[in-house]
């Protein structure tokens, strides 16, 4: 009940903001600085000067309507809920005609390939998307699929298990290394359900464009929508949200070996990445978005966590925003409580359990609009009632959390981590992708199968100002603040670590 309230409530506040009704909200907002709230709140000079980095978004632009034509590539090893590992290699021609690759993996470093997609299709762009903005609505249409097995094994388990949904799909014994054909125009076998396959990333687009460094190497990413958490509802599910995005194969970032790779494929010969080592997860320290963050239903935040390894106790602060290039605060939390590290992931390859439980928040409504949505609210579910005003701080432990926003304390998570170095030698953290539904990973068989987009440390001390925090690697190469080479680099996701809006269920 209370999500889909708040849901609305969200979805309300974005509408205000796109309107032109806006000026006197943002006027206002500006007042409190971004400079300002960091300021306040992270107290390490490099955290600090990271997270604001990510706001003078002047190196990026976004290209509305997306021009897509171009070969686009996958950065690294992708993680789908199931999990499924895969790359991507799509191609957009000007005649609105696509060809897309996915290759699937049986490991999480995508070094032993198992099938491989071929999609064919038409793809058409339709309007600026309402729900999430800065984003592009389009459609699209299959018009040949085709598969392509890497290994005797797979070859006899997909065509069983293909050819038992639909007799005669899979006409005699299939062979690795040849193209069978799975769905065609002409009223073909379809195998979307036999897959819980879709395209419905299609329908959601993003092109961002920055230049690196020294201004001389142009990158372009493409964002498209996200897949939803339940592979079982993916064949329904309208994507509110990103995947990691693709590079642009013409002009990736330099240190990208996947790209290179994976740009050079086909579904004959699957890129096969480097072997890697899985990096033990060690939380310490402090660790920072690396972009504006998108969530499903229209929130867009940037987050920074505090791990503090010797007494397992975590500190997180998670900044709102009404717009895509997190300009315009509308609230921040702070949140604080316990952790506790698992085993292992039995059911997520590299991925490690953890348990977090939040005990103690404080809130700061950071426009009018969030302020008096706050002061609507009667009784004590949420501060002390009618009493919020715009930047001031409120702790909302003893009302158990804020009902308004739909959070609840004493409150505990099922958390997957992973952790990865990037080209630059600097870690980067992924947590759990937030269930599509809007609920919470309250329960262990709610843990997620896959990952949002990563956090970067920031700092290798969890104590705060201006330690010498040498032996991290981030301080020393990310000078400037360089939240922005591949890295996984990407902006979808949306969602929080252990928290986020949804902490009621
Ligand atoms: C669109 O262009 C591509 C590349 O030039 C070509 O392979 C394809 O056949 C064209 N499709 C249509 C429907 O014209
Ligand atoms: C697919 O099903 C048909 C009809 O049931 C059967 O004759 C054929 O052997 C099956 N093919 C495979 C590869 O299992
Ligand atoms: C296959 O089935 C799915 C689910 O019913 C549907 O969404 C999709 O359009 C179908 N594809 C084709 C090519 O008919
Ligand atoms: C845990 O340790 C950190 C850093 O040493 C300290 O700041 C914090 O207060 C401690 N928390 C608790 C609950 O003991």
């Amino acid at each position: 009940m209370e999500t889909i309230f708040l849901v609305l409530l969200s979805a309300c506040c974005c509408c205000f903001w796109g309107s032109s009704a806006a000026f006197s909200l943002e006027e206002r907002s500006s007042h409190l600085s971004l400079e300002k709230t960091y300021g306040r709140t992270v107290k390490d000079s490099q955290c600090r000067h990271m997270l604001k980095h990510l706001h003078n978004g002047a190196r990026i632009t976004v290209q509305m309507p997306p021009n897509v034509e171009g070969h686009w590539v996958s950065t690294s090893c992708e993680v789908r809920p199931g999990p499924e590992f895969l790359t991507r290699s799509y191609r957009f021609y000007s005649n609105n005609s696509f060809q897309a690759h996915q290759f699937y993996y049986e490991d999480n470093h995508c070094t032993k390939p198992t099938y491989t997609l071929l999609l064919r299709g038409r793809q058409r762009l339709r309007q600026a998307s309402w729900i999430i903005r800065g984003g592009t609505e389009a459609e699209y249409h299959l018009h040949r699929v085709q598969m392509v097995c890497h290994t005797a094994d797979v070859a006899t388990e997909l065509s069983q298990r293909l050819n038992g949904s639909c007799r005669g799909a899979a006409k005699g014994h299939w062979v690795p290394g040849v193209a069978y054909e799975l769905c065609s125009e002409d009223g073909g076998y379809n195998f979307s359900r036999e897959l819980n396959f879709a395209m419905h990333e299609l329908q959601l687009l993003r092109l961002e464009r920055q230049y690196t460094h020294n201004a001389d190497h142009l990158v372009e990413e493409l964002f498209l929508g996200d897949v939803h958490t339940d592979p079982a509802q993916r064949l329904y599910y309208k994507p509110s949200s990103y995947q990691t995005p693709l590079q642009n194969a013409k002009n990736h970032f330099h240190g990208c070996i996947a790209c290179r790779i994976i740009s050079r494929s086909d579904e004959l010969h699957p890129p096969i990445l480097p072997p890697r080592a899985d990096p033990a997860v060690g939380l310490y320290g402090q660790w920072v978005s690396q972009r504006c963050e998108v969530r499903p239903e229209v929130l867009f935040l940037t987050r920074h966590f505090v791990f503090h390894d010797n007494n397992h106790t975590w500190e997180g602060h998670y900044y709102h925003f009404s717009d895509p290039v997190c300009k315009h605060p509308t609230f921040t939390i702070y949140a604080r409580g316990r952790y506790s590290r698992g085993l292992h992931s039995t059911r997520v390859m590299g991925g490690t359990d953890f348990v977090f439980k939040v005990n103690h928040m404080r809130v700061t409504p950071m426009d009018s609009a969030t302020t008096s949505l706050l002061n609507v609210f009667n009784g004590n579910e949420c501060g002390v009632e009618r009493s919020w005003q715009v930047g001031v701080e409120q702790d909302v432990t003893v009302t158990n959390g804020c009902v308004a926003l739909g959070i609840r304390l004493p409150h505990t998570e099922y958390e997957l981590f992973r952790m990865e170095q990037d080209a630059h030698g600097r870690y980067l953290l992924f947590n759990g992708q937030r269930p599509s539904d809007g609920s919470s990973p309250d329960r262990p068989e709610k843990r997620a199968t896959s990952y949002q987009l990563p956090l970067v440390r920031c700092s290798a001390s969890s104590q705060s100002p201006g330690r010498a925090d040498d032996g991290d690697t981030s301080l020393r190469l990310g000078n400037g603040g360089d939240g922005r080479h591949g890295g996984g680099g990407a902006c979808v996701m949306a969602a929080l670590l252990a928290l986020s809006w949804n902490w009621q269920n």
